[in-house]
């Protein structure tokens, strides 16, 4: 948890959370960082979003459901689960042995056959990487720009965009993270720490198509998109930031709804969706996690285990 605006993540005993009505309790099993949590923690969102100290950190969650509040008619003890915490506000999350979250937002059933390690690491980065893709719409032979491709909401958005037949072009700066694009469905790799327009210029001399941005510079990205392109931001770019271009801009906004997390978990679960994980740490180790997300260089997720 974190006491005040950018304080350094600390592990803390508190009482367990009750779930009031319309509220589901959760033994959690296994959760992820996010680049939201990272945001979180360093106090970047202070004044954008409304907190309630001590905040607990952590949106994802994998686990089993141990209690109901009045009026859930959905969900019962014993049934595993996942989902995104996604209440108004913060205060509660995910990095603890319990979480409460309302039925009707951020929770869905974990599917036979798919393990809380998978489905720990799914909810916020996949959540966003399918609005991402939907928004943009690729179809079979467009070519779309992934920046940040290599990341949690990236790697998702690369198969994602790759299923629907589009020749993805992924930012990557290592070998590992090249390969792993390649694994993933990229058919090209491009290196943003050198000329990224260059790179991009020869292998779309026209533009792309379209451009889902997760990091980098918009501006100097969205001049890569052919005229009456599409490009889509978890990075809160709007189409007044990006001029007189004219392109079709959408900022996401990340929604956990049912029928999304439904959809990503059967994905998941027939292999057609696959999360990489880069490391896994208990909970006690999620100081150090945080450390390393900021660091460069990871491929996908970050994990956390927490039961069992
Ligand atoms: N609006 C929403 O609803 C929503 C939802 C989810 C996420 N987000 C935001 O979306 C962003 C991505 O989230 P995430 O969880 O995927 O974060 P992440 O795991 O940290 O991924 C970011 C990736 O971007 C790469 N990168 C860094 N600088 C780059 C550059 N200049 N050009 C291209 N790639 C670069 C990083 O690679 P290296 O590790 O090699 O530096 C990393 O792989 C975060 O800012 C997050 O807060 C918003």
């Amino acid at each position: 948890m974190s006491e005040s605006y950018g304080a350094m993540p600390e592990i803390r005993e508190i009482p367990e959370p009750e779930p009031g009505d319309g509220e589901v309790k959760i033994e959690v099993q296994a959760s992820s960082l996010n680049g939201f949590d990272a945001k979180l923690a360093r106090g970047f969102l202070d004044g954008d979003v409304e907190h309630q100290f001590p905040v607990i950190l952590g949106r994802d969650f994998a686990g089993i459901v141990t209690e109901v509040g009045r009026g859930v008619s959905g969900f019962m003890p014993g049934e595993k689960v996942f989902g995104v915490v996604a209440k108004p506000g913060l205060g509660d999350g995910s990095f603890g042995e319990y979480v409460v979250v309302p039925e009707e937002i951020g929770l869905a059933p974990l599917p036979a056959g798919l393990p809380y390690r998978a489905a720990g690491v799914l909810g916020l980065a996949g959540v966003a990487a399918l609005a991402c893709v939907d928004a943009v719409a690729p179809v079979h032979g467009e070519t779309l720009l992934i920046s940040g491709a290599t990341g949690g909401v990236g790697h998702y958005a690369v198969q994602l965009a790759a299923a629907r037949g589009a020749a993805v072009i992924a930012t990557a700066e290592t070998g590992p993270q090249v390969d792993l694009m390649h694994q993933l469905g990229a058919a090209h790799t491009v290196d943003h720490r050198g000329d990224l327009a260059a790179q991009v210029r020869q292998l779309a001399p026209d533009g792309v198509d379209s451009v889902i941005h997760l990091a980098g510079d918009p501006e100097l990205i969205a001049d890569l998109v052919t005229p009456g392109g599409r490009f889509s931001s978890t990075l809160g770019v709007n189409s007044a930031q990006l001029g007189d271009r004219s392109l079709t801009v959408t900022a996401i906004e990340a929604i956990p709804d049912r029928i999304v997390l439904d959809h990503l978990a059967t994905e998941t679960a027939a292999d057609r969706l696959r999360p990489s994980i880069a490391r896994t740490y208990l909970l006690d180790e999620v100081p150090q996690a945080f450390a390393d997300f900021s660091n460069s260089g990871n491929v996908g997720k970050l994990a956390i285990s927490i039961g069992g």
